[in-house]
C-alpha cells in the first residue's frame, strides 16, 4: 500500500513575552508546570496514534513549533520524542525541528536538545538593525541573535534563520544591505517573511492610526523581487514563497504540508491532516492552553473539531498547497486523486500572463504567480 509521508507538529504555546506583530496561538504565563504539559502531549500523541490504528506510518519528521519551544527543558523535549518513538516507527533519517527565540537561547539547553534527537534548529532573528527589533517588540538585540546564531551553527547539523522584511520605513536599499548580511551567515536554509499587519494585533491599531506606515504594494513587491534575486544569486532560491534553501536543504516538514501528506498537530490549536480509511480528516485542538490541557486530562485529546473534508475542498486545499512551492504539482496524478479537470483555458491564460511557468505536466507558478496565489487558484478550481 502506498502510504501518504507523515509528519508530527508539536505547538507550545508560551512565549516569554507577546510580539506585537505576532496573532500565532502563543501566551505569556507567569508559571507553567512543565512536566504537566509534556504528561499531556504524550497523551494526545497517544491519542493520534491509536487513531491510526495497529499499522502506523513511520514519522519523517517531528517539529516543535510555537510559541517559543526554546523556553522548554530539554528533558520535555527528549520525553515527547521518546514518547513518538514508543508509539510510532521512527525513520533513520527523522527530521527533528525545534524554533528557537534568541532571547531564551542557552548553550545547555541546545546541547540537551541536541542529544534528545533535535538535528534541526530554526532561530527567529527577524532584523539585523537594533532599532528595527526594538520596534518590533523583541527581547534580543543584533548582538545577542549573532551569538544565539553562532551557538546554533556549532551545536545542530541544519540552521535556518527566520527574518522579517517590509517594515515600517525599510528601504530597498536597507533590506539588500541586509538580506547580503544575512546569507553571508551561510546557514543552508531563511524564511523571509513579508511583514504582515494581522487583524487585532497591537500593529493593526498603530497601523490604523497612522502611526506606523509599511510600504506600499509596488515598495513590497520590488522586496520581494530583492529576495529572490539576492537568494537566487547566493545558491539559496526560493522553494516556496518565503522558503529558501540549498537544494537538498529544504525543510521536510514544511515540504510535506506543501505536498499535502499526513501530519498530527498535538498541542493548542494545532492542525492535523490525516488519512484515515482512506478518507482525508481535518482536524483542529482547543486553542487556549489551560482549556487544551483540562480537556487532554479528562478525555485522552483537546480537540475542537473534527471534519472528513469532502473530496472537492480536499482538491481545492491540495492545488493550494502545492502552487506555493517552486516545483508546483504534477498534474496527471493530482487529476487522478481526486477525480477533477483544471481548467485547461484558464492554464493557458495564465502561461500568457506569465503567471504559470509553460510546462505540460505540472502545473507551477512563476515568482510572480506565487504573489497572486489565491486569484491564480480561483481562475484554475476544477
Ligand atoms: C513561532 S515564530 C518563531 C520562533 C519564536 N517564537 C520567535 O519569534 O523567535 C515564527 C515566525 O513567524 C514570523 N512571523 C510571525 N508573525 C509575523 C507577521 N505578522 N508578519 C511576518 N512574519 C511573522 C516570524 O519571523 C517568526 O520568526
Ligand atoms: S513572534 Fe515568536 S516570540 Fe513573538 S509572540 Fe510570536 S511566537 Fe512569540
Amino acid at each position: 500500500m502506498s502510504r501518504e509521508p507523515f509528519g508530527i507538529y508539536v505547538h507550545w504555546p508560551f512565549c516569554a513575552a507577546k510580539c506585537p506583530y505576532c496573532d500565532f496561538n502563543s501566551h505569556v504565563r507567569s508559571e507553567i508546570d512543565e512536566a504537566r504539559w509534556a504528561n499531556a502531549i504524550a497523551r494526545e500523541l497517544r491519542y493520534f496514534a491509536e487513531l491510526q490504528g495497529a499499522d502506523r506510518p513511520p514519522v519523517e519528521t517531528v517539529f516543535f513549533g510555537g510559541g517559543t519551544p526554546s523556553l522548554m527543558r530539554g528533558a520535555s523535549v527528549a520525553q515527547v520524542l521518546e514518547t513518538i518513538a514508543q508509539l510510532w516507527p521512527v525513520s533513520a533519517s527523522m527530521e527533528v525541528t525545534l524554533e528557537s527565540n534568541p532571547a531564551s537561547a542557552d548553550a545547555a539547553c541546545f546541547r540537551d536538545y541536541h542529544a534528545a534527537g533535535v538535528n534541526r534548529l530554526s532561530l527567529g532573528v527577524q532584523a539585523l538593525d537594533d532599532s528595527a527589533l526594538k520596534q518590533l517588540g523583541r527581547l534580543h538585540d543584533v548582538a545577542e541573535a549573532k551569538a544565539a546564531l553562532a551557538l546554533a551553527m556549532a551545536t545542530f547539523e541544519r540552521v535556518s534563520l527566520d527574518l522579517i522584511y517590509a517594515r515600517p520605513d525599510q528601504s530597498a536599499e536597507q533590506w539588500r544591505a541586509e538580506l547580503r548580511e544575512a546569507l553571508a551567515f551561510g546557514t543552508e536554509h531563511l524564511s523571509l517573511y513579508q511583514l504582515t499587519i494581522e487583524p487585532n494585533t497591537p500593529f493593526a491599531t498603530l497601523a490604523r492610526n497612522g502611526e506606523l506606515v509599511v510600504p506600499t504594494e509596488p515598495a513590497a513587491v520590488e522586496l520581494y523581487e530583492i529576495t529572490q534575486e539576492l537568494t537566487a544569486a547566493a545558491g539559496i532560491p526560493a522553494y516556496e514563497i518565503s522558503n529558501h534553501a540549498r537544494p537538498g536543504a529544504e525543510c521536510r516538514h514544511n515540504l510535506l504540508y506543501w505536498r499535502y501528506g499526513d501530519y498530527a498537530g498535538t498541542g493548542p490549536g494545532a492542525h492535523s491532516r490525516l488519512t484515515l480509511n482512506g478518507e482525508r480528516v481535518a482536524f483542529s485542538t482547543e486553542r487556549l492552553p489551560e482549556r487544551w490541557q483540562g480537556r487532554v486530562e479528562s478525555e485522552g485529546h483537546g480537540l475542537a473539531e473534527r471534519l472528513e473534508i469532502p473530496c472537492g475542498d480536499a482538491a481545492g486545499e491540495h492545488l493550494l498547497m502545492n502552487l506555493r512551492l517552486a516545483e508546483g504539482m504534477e498534474l496527471a496524478p493530482y487529476e487522478q486523486r481526486w477525480s477533477v479537470a483544471l481548467n485547461r483555458s484558464s492554464l493557458a491564460t495564465l502561461k500568457e500572463q506569465q503567471l504559470l511557468e509553460p510546462d505540460s505536466e505540472r502545473v507551477r507558478a512563476t515568482p510572480q504567480g506565487r504573489l497572486v496565489l489565491n486569484s491564480l487558484i480561483a481562475a484554475l478550481a476544477p
